[in-house]
């Protein structure tokens, strides 16, 4: 693996503080997932979401809540209707998932991981509040890390390969070019085979030259570049190109979702222009 990209995978994790800001602002999060910093940048941010709200009809919060409350409902369902008993979180950062699913459904087996600066500080977080438990753990993990104690292997380690498992990662693969996310992808898929089933939950942003507010996405992704020190490439450009790409990396079956056609059953505001981001239900 390159190790500029290995090196500007750190820089990532700020942006954590602000998705973990948004969940609390819309009561997906207790107070104790707020951090100072966060809030600050919310604050700081908080002219130009008016603004790309205002002019081009582009609502970054609804953005993030679409993928947010997608991936929880296709996660529910997996619970409910296929009994699944053990969920990993990759790129956990500040998101508040894992403590509102442990307690909604005590049963669950719920591993959270990040790179280790913020598995530590979740770690810490969850802990402080009595969250942690047998049942609700935090690891270290670097999803780019093809041996050491961080890769993805030694992660999986202790799960029970003889029950199904939820795999889950959220605002993280736009951050990687798509080779070296196809590369996790790929080694992400060869863990999975060995599990009875597995079900694989991502949202992506595709590159959708079509959109109307094409042009704006374009400055919208060169920002979160620059804010987080790195870039934002954009995955695919269309349903079938996703699906096939998914395929490539060893996932059978590949379910592409669009939450904004799903609002109203989301518990969301019908959006006005066709939606940005694609949640991915993926299975070997
Ligand atoms: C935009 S935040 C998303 C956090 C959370 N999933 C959410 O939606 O609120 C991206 C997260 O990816 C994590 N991350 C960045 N590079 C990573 C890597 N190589 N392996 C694992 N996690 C990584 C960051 O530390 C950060 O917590």
């Amino acid at each position: 693996m390159p190790e500029r990209a290995r090196a500007s995978s750190a820089h990532i994790s700020p942006s954590a503080h602000y998705t973990g800001y948004v969940w609390y602002r819309h009561r997906l999060a207790e107070p104790a997932f707020v951090t100072a910093f966060g809030s600050l940048v919310h604050k700081l941010l908080w002219p130009l979401a008016w603004g790309a709200r205002a002019g081009f009809g582009l609502d970054i919060e609804a953005l993030l809540l679409q993928r947010h409350l997608q991936i929880d409902a296709q996660l529910s369902a997996a619970i409910e209707q296929q009994g699944v008993r053990q969920v990993v979180e990759i790129a956990c950062g500040l998101s508040p998932r894992g403590r509102r699913f442990c307690s909604r459904y005590p049963q669950l087996q719920y591993l959270e991981a990040d790179l280790p600066a913020m598995a530590a500080r979740k770690r810490l977080l969850l802990h402080g509040e009595g969250w942690l438990d047998g049942r609700h753990r935090v690891c270290a993990v670097d999803i780019l890390a093809e041996r050491g104690n961080q890769q993805l292997n030694t992660l999986f380690a202790d799960l029970d390969r003889s029950q199904p498992v939820v795999v889950i990662t959220e605002g993280l693969v736009n951050y990687f070019p798509l080779a070296l996310i196809e590369g996790f992808w790929s080694r992400l898929a060869s863990e999975l085979s060995d599990f009875p089933s597995a079900i694989y939950l991502t949202e992506l942003y595709p590159d959708l030259h079509e959109h109307p507010r094409y042009r704006q996405l374009r400055w919208g992704v060169e920002l979160i570049g620059r804010l987080t020190r790195g870039s934002y490439p954009l995955h695919y450009r269309s349903h079938d190109e996703i699906v096939a790409g998914f395929q490539r990396c060893g996932f059978a079956q590949v379910q592409v979702l669009d939450p904004s056609a799903d609002a109203s059953s989301l518990g969301l505001k019908p959006s006005r222009l066709p939606g940005l981001v694609r949640v991915i239900q993926a299975q070997v």
